[in-house]
């Protein structure tokens, strides 16, 4: 499973890269706007500098929702380096739009996702990626990674080649339902790739053995 990071964050995409685990990054417009990025120029330059950063696709969103708005602003963003992945959200041009961008080899995030259906029309369309929000459906009182498993069955029977992008992580224990589910992607926030590494046991273990290694020297 890849890892990528969902954030726009510059210092936490650096911190998540210097790990060496990091494969990509995912950024929304709410993300960007967390970050005071504004106007175009902007978004540009900080997208230009996330793939600076990471070797990997970087998934931009779309803020149009007509299909020729989405075709526009994809060309520009894919444009800018060649890691860029076109988000675009679930709706009808944007399936459409996801149908152009594949025909036109512009790797496209279908986003938004929080059905099996939606994930079939993403993959029909030929979307490089999927992105069901497992912890948006968890807060509604549904089964997030339920869901990433349905996807995945489907794909594997089908022989779909979208890969499953799990999104909207909360916590590690997330993560590692995605890797038992199948999940080709986990995009995380930092605290949650770097819950995984805690555990009491390897602090107390770890004091235990500095200790000793004290009465060694
Ligand atoms: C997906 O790519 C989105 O950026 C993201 O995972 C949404 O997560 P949220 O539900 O925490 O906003």
């Amino acid at each position: 499973m890849k890892f990528f990071i969902d954030t726009a964050n510059l210092a936490q995409i650096r911190e998540a890269n210097d790990l060496g685990i990091l494969d990509g990054v995912t950024t929304n417009p709410s993300l960007m706007a967390k970050e005071g990025i504004k106007g175009k120029d902007a978004v540009t330059a900080h997208y230009r500098t996330i793939c600076e950063i990471v070797d990997g696709p970087v998934s931009a969103e779309v803020f149009g929702t007509s299909f020729e708005d989405i075709i526009e602003e994809g060309k520009v963003l894919a444009a800018i380096h060649k890691n860029i992945v076109v988000k675009v959200p679930m709706i009808k041009d944007g399936i459409k739009a996801i149908k152009w961008f594949t025909d036109n080899g512009i790797p496209t995030n279908c986003t938004l996702v929080f059905s099996a259906g939606q994930a079939i029309l993403a993959a029909k369309a030929g979307a490089t990626y999927v992105s069901p929000f497992l912890g948006r459906i968890d807060d509604s009182c549904w089964d997030g990674v339920e869901l990433i498993e349905q996807i995945v069955g489907i794909y594997n029977a089908q022989g779909f080649m979208t890969e499953v992008l799990a999104a909207s992580i909360r916590n590690p224990l997330h993560i590692v339902r995605c890797a038992e589910a199948g999940a080709d992607v986990c995009t995380c926030p930092l605290s949650s790739i770097l819950g995984l590494l805690k555990h009491p046991l390897t602090d107390l273990g770890l004091q235990q053995f500095l200790a000793d290694a004290k009465t060694m020297q």
